[in-house]
């Protein structure tokens, strides 16, 4: 079901990762040789329309602060950065929300050693003080905010270019063919070479396609919330458009790190999301006792089915499991070493499908930024 995977060839220098100094805020921004590693099969290659990346990415959200609220070690946070890389992942998903900037600024120190062989993905949209980092009320795509973002970006993630900018949430005030146009010509200017939008309008994003060819959406997408299949999949094969699915290990629940007995810690979301409550997890569980089932039948972790799922529906689907551990970051990856065949995947797909989940994936305050059409262009 999933492409071949071809060996990566990295420089042979087995060890060099675990002794590689490790690059602090100022010691990142000198010049530093390309990341080297030992020869691994690393995840296949997969388009998002006419951007490369690995199979697998990683979203680094947590980084600066984890669900749970706790603030992970940023030199950790590096490590995982360098050694995901050395396992061939090359897709890196962050945004100017997470933190807010203090995330885009962990990227940033974490990848400047091998800037030139990744791909950066960050998102703008939410309406955040460019002075201050603090988050204001609401949403804002105005074009010339959107351009002030994209320098206050590349400030943090010590580039010159982001590979992939994605709008974070439609503005329902801005025309999406706006947006485009300020998206296009941070591309001339060579600051943006791909966009994309996440959890749009179908319209929009059709309008947004037409004025700026789309490279990806980034949408939620796991055996927890299979929404995007009744359109959005669609739209994206007919546009020849990639697709991110974000939360794809349903927000952790897939790795069975949840259980019936889990209650969430003050200001972690899931705490709010109906599907995790106490009322609907024992049902919902379901889909764990499935990826465990399956888990041992192909020899792989809960959260590698999870995950190899999804990239058996579509070979432009492109997951980013978020991580703040090292342990989790290597079996993640592993993911892309499970296969089924078709038969598999068929018997697979019948009993996600069968199982309907319980309740909510977002607050409906938070839902109601989804699925949103931006204004017409008058
Ligand atoms: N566009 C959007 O609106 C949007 C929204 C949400 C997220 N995202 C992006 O999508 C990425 C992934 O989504 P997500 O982090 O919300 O959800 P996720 O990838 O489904 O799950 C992440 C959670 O699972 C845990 N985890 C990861 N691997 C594990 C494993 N192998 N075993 C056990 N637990 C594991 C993580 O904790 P540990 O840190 O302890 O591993 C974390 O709590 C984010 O980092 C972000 O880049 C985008």
């Amino acid at each position: 079901m999933q492409e071949q995977m071809p060996r990566r060839t990295f420089v042979k220098t087995a060890g060099v990762l675990a002794t590689a100094p490790m690059l602090g805020a100022a010691g990142a921004s000198a010049p530093a040789p390309e990341f080297v590693g030992s020869t691994v099969a690393a995840p296949a290659r997969r388009r998002l329309g006419t951007l490369e990346v690995s199979s697998i990415g990683i979203g680094v959200q947590n980084m600066s602060r984890r669900y749970e609220t706790t603030v992970p070690s940023r030199p950790e946070m590096h490590r995982i950065i360098r050694a995901a890389f050395d396992r061939g992942v090359t897709f890196f998903d962050a945004a100017e929300a997470y933190g807010p900037h203090e995330v885009e600024r962990i990227l940033g120190e974490g990848v400047a050693p091998l800037r030139n062989r990744i791909t950066i993905a960050t998102k703008f949209g939410w309406n955040i003080d460019q002075e201050t980092g603090r988050r204001l009320p609401g949403l804002n795509s105005k074009p010339a905010h959107v351009k002030r973002v994209v320098d206050g970006m590349l400030t943090r993630l010590r580039t010159d270019r982001i590979d992939l900018l994605y709008q974070h949430r439609v503005d329902p005030e801005v025309p999406i063919e706006d947006v485009a146009g300020a998206i296009g010509e941070l591309k001339a200017q060579g600051k943006v070479l791909h966009w994309g939008l996440c959890e749009m309008g179908l319209s929009t994003l059709r309008r947004a396609h037409a004025t700026q060819p789309v490279s990806a959406v980034q949408s939620e997408y796991s055996m927890l919330w299979r929404g995007p299949e009744e359109q959005v999949l669609a739209v994206c094969e007919e546009l020849g458009i990639g697709f991110v699915p974000w939360s794809p290990l349903g927000v952790g629940f897939l790795s069975g790190a949840i259980d019936e007995a889990t209650r969430f810690a003050q200001g972690d979301i899931r705490g709010i999301e109906s599907r995790f409550a106490p009322e609907n997890l024992p049902h919902n569980l379901q889909l764990v006792a499935l990826c465990r089932r399956w888990g041992q039948r192909k020899q792989a972790a809960p959260a590698q089915i999870a995950l190899a799922w999804l990239m058996a529906q579509k070979p432009w689907i492109v997951p980013i499991p978020g991580t703040t551990q090292m342990a989790h970051m290597v079996e993640n990856t592993g993911a892309s070493d499970v296969r089924f065949t078709e038969s598999e995947l068929a018997e697979l797909n019948a009993v996600v499908r069968a199982i309907e989940v319980r309740g909510q994936r977002l607050p409906d305050a938070v839902l109601a930024f989804s699925g949103v059409e931006a204004p017409l262009k008058r």
